[in-house]
């Protein structure tokens, strides 16, 4: 993790593919730090007055992608705060530059099995109503690695419970952190 010293760590963003734990992950984490929650996911629908599933019916990932472009350049304003972004939303490079600018960016990762035996019981995921789920997420996956690859750290939850994981992230949040207070004494 090569953390430069422009940077500003108010916050620490979860990134990484559906299904990788970052909404249980934040909140343990959330409570950890004592920081805010927010999810990019609930920002956009609360922004738009309506479901995700319905911006993509009605305007499709193009629209979606605008109104996440929007919610992220809000975030810069945010302090102490968790942030549990959609699992497409660095796929904008801009998108990540801009998380880079005040958080920690952490990705989570998980194999494409693990993944769809943790959503296939959920349907309000627009992109994977697709006839073969399983085949969307290793495509998707591997369309999306070198973006995810960005991220400042990366953690495989495979085989990680939800606490190992936010322990992990907080360790090292709180690692960053100090170096950077140590680089700019
Ligand atoms: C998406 C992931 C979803 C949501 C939207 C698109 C994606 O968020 O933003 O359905 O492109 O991977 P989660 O990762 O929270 O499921």
């Amino acid at each position: 993790m090569d953390v430069s010293q422009s940077r500003q760590l108010h916050n620490l963003a979860l990134v990484g593919f559906m299904g990788t734990g970052k909404t249980s992950v934040g909140q343990f984490l959330a409570r950890m730090l004592h920081f805010r929650l927010v999810d990019t996911d609930d920002l956009i629908e609360r922004r738009a007055g309506k479901p995700i599933s319905a911006i993509f019916a009605e305007g499709g990932e193009t629209r979606f992608r605008e109104l996440e472009c929007a919610v992220v350049g809000e975030l810069s304003r945010y302090r102490r705060t968790v942030i549990a972004t959609g699992g497409g939303l660095v796929t904008n490079p801009a998108n990540m530059a801009s998380l880079k600018t005040h958080a920690l960016v952490v990705c989570l990762w998980a194999s494409p099995e693990m993944i769809w035996r943790r959503v296939r019981h959920q349907s309000h995921r627009p992109l994977l109503n697709t006839p073969d789920p399983l085949a969307t997420i290793r495509n998707l996956l591997s369309e999306r690695e070198r973006f995810y690859r960005e991220a400042d750290v990366l953690i495989g939850t495979d085989v990680r419970s939800v606490k190992a994981v936010a322990l992990q992230v907080a360790h090292q949040f709180r690692m960053a952190q100090a170096n950077h207070a140590i680089r700019e004494e």
